[in-house]
């Protein structure tokens, strides 16, 4: 399962790199406003350590504007992932650039015939919300596995990111349908590293240790 890593916060993304936890990046306008920074200077900066894709999302609602800027933007940086809405207009963006070879992350993608059609436009990646379907009332985790499903039925490259992920649950659940990717934020993936009784453990080992230490020292 790869991780990529929900922020434009460089310094987070650094501190999992780090660790081996960072496959990929996405962003979106919301994250890079929170950093209130221009998303050049951020993804280049990302990508002089993080190799694998890096989304950025275009802000128009027109298909050839959105070409315009997919072109201008995947030239800032070798691994963009233009993420693109899914909406008609989109669609014909995601064609067009899929012909150019640029890759697309069609995004806030809530239904499997969403997804469908992205990927038969060409697809790179497709980005199902599960957390904003969670938030309404419905199943989030069933649109992947039903997008899990679809996909290998016909044998569409179209990558699954999990998106919209709120708590390690989340990624646990994404994990045994054998969805492609999880797009993990900071505060999410610091949750999975701990347990209680790791820490409990820890502690144990460390007193009886010291305890070892002190009847040596007394001898
Ligand atoms: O990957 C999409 C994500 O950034 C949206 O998450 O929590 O705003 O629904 P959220």
């Amino acid at each position: 399962m790869k991780f990529f890593i929900d922020t434009a916060n460089v310094e987070a993304i650094r501190r999992f790199h780090e660790r081996g936890m960072v496959d990929g990046v996405t962003t979106n306008p919301t994250l890079v406003a929170r950093e209130g920074r221009d998303l050049r200077q951020i993804v280049t900066e990302i990508a002089s350590f993080v190799k694998g894709p890096i989304s950025l999302e275009v802000v128009s609602e027109d298909a050839d504007k959105m070409v315009n800027d997919a072109q201008r933007m995947s030239g800032w940086i070798d691994n963009a992932a233009i993420k693109i809405p899914m909406t008609w207009e989109g669609l014909k963006a995601v064609r067009k650039l899929a012909e150019e070879g640029i890759k697309t992350n069609v995004t806030l993608v809530f239904s499997a015939n969403q997804a469908l059609l992205a990927a038969k436009a060409g697809a790179t990646f497709v980005s199902p919300f599960i957390g904003r379907l969670d938030d309404v009332g419905h199943t989030g985790m069933q649109l992947i596995a039903d997008v899990v499903q679809i996909y290998s039925n016909y044998g569409y490259d179209t990558e699954v990111i999990v998106a919209s992920v709120r708590h390690p649950i989340h990624v646990y659940e994404a994990a045994l349908i054998g969805a492609d990717i999880a797009t993990i934020p900071p505060t999410v993936m610091e949750k999975m590293v701990n347990h209680p009784l790791t820490d409990v453990g820890i502690k144990r080992f460390l007193d009886d240790s010291r305890k070892v230490q002190e009847t040596k020292d007394g001898q």
